[in-house]
């Protein structure tokens, strides 16, 4: 830590920083300083620390600036312009009788100004070095914008693609999950994340948000501890192991506890065991919920058990001011236990680098961007690189793509020009108008070459309630234009167009408002006014390529037999039309995977590919009653985790073993010889899983356990090596010790989670 920094950190105790700067004398420690701190610290001024409030455009600016002077406001969330958040800070650290610095934190999700593939998409990319790019772009734009906090990564595990924030999660598998959240953590806040241009991310949403029962937004989790060891709870370690400097505490409750009031979580685990030193924040109203859940009489008994349970921040609420100083008064609560919190929100403003400098990142008004939405201010290069990266290859039959740049081709759909649903839904300081279509991304790509006909051919659904809340979703902005054609006329359009061109490029799947917050699905399909469409197109007999836009999986059995090709583009950002466009015309060769399964079905959820061993399999090709199966439904998923197709072809050997046995404590070789065997350069990604065969409790079928990303010239092959060690077999046992029992295990390699090689070794 540099001396400046901690010269300024003890002067914006007694004046504004500026000035101070080379007054004060250096304070020992963080600790010390924040100690010296509160101890000048009014009751008042020590609650007023713990409120984070949201800033919505029709809220009374001075009174908020007066609150702030009076030391009642921490930080504040969704103002991310830099002369809103300046006014702000003046207030705290000209006015206020302390000088404490405001923070200022928002939902940097994929990217800031410039957005990036939603997170799913990110997670099929399995690229890391693209996903930590995308995250340090999106820290240095919104660190230019002010901000100093993002609440992000969002790591929750999630095995049902009916809760509409898979979106924002990356996916199923903890083991990718956590090497993801690991980058994001880093690519946010760099080495120093006092830096001006990285942010303190806040991981969320603590813990097991992606557990709510049936996919239902905000329902209730019941978990048994050893998969919530094993499956649920990797990410947010990883996201704690990086040194991620906040986290934000999950809606659900936990085995009837909810989360804001989970003593066991929010202390024994988090802070004991894992040892997590940052600050921990309530979601959005949280803390009053805490009636709604049935844990707390009133507001004064939530407040109670939230500062009790270890909740520091209190989000969008005003219950901590309202009934702490009466808490502590009547002896329910201790001076301890608003102390601890209040250190955390000082400490997390120290580590923010605020105390050195209130204005490391609003900067001085001179130096405001003439224009906070110019373009020249996006990172079209790295949006539209990541992007390729993210998408995944489902479906290409006769090698329908790549396309050629010539012909006629029709572009059909209500999303192949729809600017804000190509932002993906947590995209709120991206500008749709800023944004590459599909529609522009083919046109820009062929130039005078080809002739690139368009039609809408469809509403996005005509289903009334989805369309009302659809517009009530993001409320700034309407959401969803709706055409009042009639609906068999926009077919009529389409199939003209259809018939007159050489192939069909149908945009289809879902607004990006339909894989949200608050956005659960009962069912996975495409919505009915798209069906009639593809069904009308696919009667024309011109070949058919779906190019699809989600933010979940969805059941695509009928889609998979009516279409040529089909391209998982899911919601692909700021420049996804070009990124589309690369993809379709072979200018760059797919390489994402699938970072979770789709199922045929909604009736197979939760359908998984780690799922645990049980006494009476289904087994492929051997049918027979009593078998672990759907007698109405094929069995499996219909496309397996780690699935994507490539424009080349790839093959793999046998695997190779350096041992048949692996010593505690040693390591062992697994090696596999993967080839390109087709025309052209391609990447995949070489998955290695585990099988523990017999153990204490019965154990996944499968676990994702490394993996490699290989870049191959056609022709070319590699030896690709996997080093194994005791800590890649360990597991929570029935007494949550994580242990590795000895005893043989599977090794499989392959290019998804199906179709694997297979060897075994023994531990010893
Ligand atoms: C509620 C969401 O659950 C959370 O993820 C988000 O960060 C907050 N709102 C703030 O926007």
């Amino acid at each position: 830590m540099n001396k400046l920094y901690l010269l300024g950190a003890l002067a914006a105790l007694a004046m504004p920083a500026v000035q101070a700067q080379t007054a004060a004398p250096a304070p020992s420690s963080k600790d010390v300083f924040i100690k010296d701190l509160m101890k000048r610290m009014t009751l008042d001024e020590k609650i007023g620390q713990l409120r984070l409030i949201s800033i919505g455009p029709d809220m009374p600016k001075d009174k908020i600036r007066e609150e702030i002077a009076a030391g009642h406001i921490g930080g504040t969330f969704n103002s991310v312009i830099r002369n809103e958040n300046r006014p702000m800070q003046d207030a705290a650290v000209q006015r206020s009788r302390l000088k404490i610095p405001m923070f200022f934190a928002y939902d940097v999700i994929h990217g800031h100004r410039t957005i990036f593939p939603i997170s799913l998409a990110l997670a099929s990319s399995w690229d890391m070095d693209a996903i930590g790019l995308s995250a340090r772009v999106a820290a240095q734009e919104a660190a230019s914008d002010s901000i100093d906090m993002t609440f992000g990564p969002m790591v929750d595990v999630s095995h049902d693609p009916r809760w509409g924030r898979t979106s924002e999660g990356f996916g199923e598998d903890p083991y990718l999950v956590s090497t993801i959240a690991k980058v994001m953590v880093q690519g946010y806040q760099g080495k120093d994340m006092a830096s001006p241009d990285h942010v303190m991310a806040s991981f969320k949403h603590f813990a097991l948000y992606g557990a709510v029962e049936g996919g239902r937004d905000y329902n209730a989790v019941d978990m048994s501890p050893t998969r919530m060891y094993q499956d649920y709870l990797p990410p947010y370690r990883a996201a704690v192991d990086a040194g991620a400097g906040g986290v934000m505490v999950a809606l659900n409750s936990i085995n009837g506890v909810p989360a804001t009031a989970n003593t066991w979580l929010m202390k024994d685990l988090l802070r004991k065991d894992w040892g997590f030193k940052g600050v921990t924040i309530s979601d959005h109203g949280a803390i009053l919920e805490l009636v709604k859940h049935g844990v707390a009489r009133d507001g004064r008994e939530a407040a109670k058990l939230a500062i009790k349970a270890g909740i520091d921040m209190s989000m969008n609420d005003s219950v901590y001011g309202q009934e702490l100083p009466g808490l502590l008064k009547s002896g329910e609560i201790s001076q301890g236990d608003i102390d601890n919190a209040v250190r955390e929100v000082l400490g997390a403003k120290y580590d923010m680098g605020l105390f050195a400098d209130p204005y490391r990142r609003i900067g001085k008004a001179s130096e405001d961007p003439a224009d906070t939405y110019a373009d020249s201010r996006l990172h079209r290069d790295a949006a539209r690189d990541v992007a390729r990266k993210s998408m995944v290859l489902l479906k290409n039959a006769d090698q329908t793509l790549p396309l050629k740049k010539q012909g006629t081709i029709a572009l059909i759909g209500p999303l192949a020009d729809a600017p804000i649903d190509m932002m993906g839904s947590w995209s709120a300081a991206g500008q749709p108008d800023q944004s590459i279509t599909v529609l522009q991304g083919l046109r820009d790509a062929v130039g005078s070459q080809a002739k690139v006909l368009y039609a809408k051919g469809a509403n996005i659904t005509d289903d009334k309630n989805v369309l009302t809340f659809l517009n009530h979703i993001i409320l700034d902005r309407k959401e969803v234009d709706i055409d009042s054609r009639p609906a068999s006329d926009m077919i009529d359009e389409a199939v003209r167009i259809a018939r007159q061109s050489d192939v069909i490029v149908a945009a289809v799947g879902e607004a990006r408002g339909m894989s949200h917050e608050s956005a659960s699905r009962a069912t996975l399909d495409i919505p009915a006014t798209q069906r009639a469409l593809l069904d009308a197109l696919k009667a024309t007999g011109k070949p058919l390529v779906l190019v699809l836009m989600n933010g979940r999986p969805l059941d695509l059995r009928r889609e998979q037999v009516q279409a040529d090709a089909m391209l998982e583009t899911w919601f692909s950002g700021t420049e996804g039309g070009h990124a589309i466009a690369d993809l379709l015309f072979g200018d760059y060769n797919p390489s994402g995977k699938l970072p979770v399964t789709f199922p045929r079905s909604v009736g197979q959820i939760p359908q998984y590919y780690n799922h645990p061993s049980i006494g009476r399999p289904y087994v492929p090709g051997q049918p027979g009653n009593y078998k672990s199966q759907y007698f109405d439904e094929d069995y499996g998923p219909l496309y397996p985790f780690g699935y994507g197709l490539s424009y080349t072809d790839f093959s793999l050997s046998d695997i190779t073993l350096s041992s048949p046995t692996l010593h505690k404590g040693g390591t062992l070789d697994a090696s596999i010889t993967v080839s390109n065997t087709g025309k052209r350069a391609g990447e995949t990604v070489v998955q290695l899983y585990l099988r523990d065969v017999a153990a204490s409790l019965a154990r996944p079928v499968k676990e994702l356990k490394h993996f490699q990303k290989v870049m191959l010239a056609a022709g070319e092959s590699k030896v690709v090596h996997f080093t194994l060690t005791e800590n890649d077999l360990k597991f929570y046992n029935a007494q949550l010790k994580f242990v590795a029992e000895p005893g043989q295990f599977n090794v499989q390699i392959g290019l998804d989670s199906e179709a694997v090689k297979q060897a075994s070794f023994e531990l010893q």
